[in-house]
């Protein structure tokens, strides 16, 4: 895209509304509360990481913002049926099913556009290879996709989101698994695509992606603290986020100093990444 096209699409989505949250419940049947009194705002041209201890609500959070999961209570404007939205899910770790090769699973991001049946447009293929290019997935596009690794795996996925072109780009932990260039790659690709007007949200247990973002909402299956990395990232929210877990310490830890305005005594936690998939069981660690 030339630079005139990108700023002309970023002007026309950031005109468009943010995602409003207000007082929003969000339960799995009749009793278990994920998420409680949840308000908070999306804008566009604006990235936000959800940070929380396994189990605090971020996948419920994104699954309300595609449209996945309802609130019980509350409300969501405007509804995400209203807005493009494209999610790509946490990763377990589990083989993909999927009997398609790495070109068809990006050319599905189109489908949305062309139909089923139509023929994908000269544009089409330009914006599928625009999108594998970034994610650096080109050259994967005959392999079969349920034998990629895990990492490779994930890339596509993203590279299918982006190929979407949506408003709203969710994306569940994307950096977990994926090795140091990789986990650069989808950390320019937030910024990124914030930068061209989109509503970025992302989750993490990785507080220095938490940081690049330009909010940060701390989940304890309600708002624990949302806004600036600085104002939102200190010792006291993520103990009152995490628990006992944060105020213990073992060898493995060390302590991360002074990167925030308002908290140079702070002490983050960094999740180690333990694999591809899930961090389950992750043991906390925080880094100088
Ligand atoms: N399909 C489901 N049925 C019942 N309860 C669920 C379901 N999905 C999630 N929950 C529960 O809702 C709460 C929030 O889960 P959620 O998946 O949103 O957390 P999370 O912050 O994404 O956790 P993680 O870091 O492990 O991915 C948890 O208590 C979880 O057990
Ligand atoms: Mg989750």
């Amino acid at each position: 895209m030339s630079e005139e096209a990108a700023f002309n699409e970023a002007i026309a989505i950031q005109n468009k509304s943010p995602f409003v949250l207000v007082d929003v419940t969000a339960k799995y049947g009749n009793e278990h509360v994920a998420l409680a009194g949840v308000t908070c705002q999306f804008e566009h041209g604006t990235s936000s990481a959800l940070v929380g201890a396994n189990g605090s609500g971020k996948t419920t959070l994104l699954r309300l913002l595609c449209g996945l999961a309802q609130p019980s209570e509350g409300r969501i404007s405007p509804d995400p049926s209203e807005k493009t939205v494209a999610l790509v899910a946490q990763q377990h770790g589990q083989r993909a099913w999927m009997p398609l090769t790495v070109s068809n699973v990006l050319r599905m991001s189109r489908f949305r556009d062309r139909g089923l049946v139509k023929r994908f447009r000269p544009i089409d293929r330009i914006i599928i290879d625009d999108a594998a290019e970034r994610l650096e997935v080109s050259d994967l596009g005959n392999r079969q996709f349920g034998e990629l690794s895990g990492g490779q795996r994930q890339r596509v996925m993203v590279a299918q989101a982006l190929a979407h072109e949506a408003d709203v780009l969710l994306m569940d932990e994307p950096i977990t698994g994926l090795d140091m260039p990789s986990q650069e790659t989808i950390l320019r690709i937030i910024d990124e695509e914030r930068r061209r007007g989109r509503i970025v949200v992302v989750s993490t247990h990785h507080m220095d992606e938490a940081e690049l973002c330009d909010q940060v909402i701390l989940l304890s299956n309600r708002i624990v603290a949302s806004g600036s990395p600085g104002a939102v990232l200190t010792n006291k929210n993520l103990q009152e986020a995490f628990g006992l877990r944060m105020a213990h310490g073992d060898e493995d830890d060390c302590v991360f100093h002074g990167e925030h305005d308002g908290h140079a005594d702070g002490v983050i936690h960094v999740f180690s990444d333990h694999g591809h998939g899930h961090d389950h069981g992750a043991k906390p660690k925080t880094r100088h």
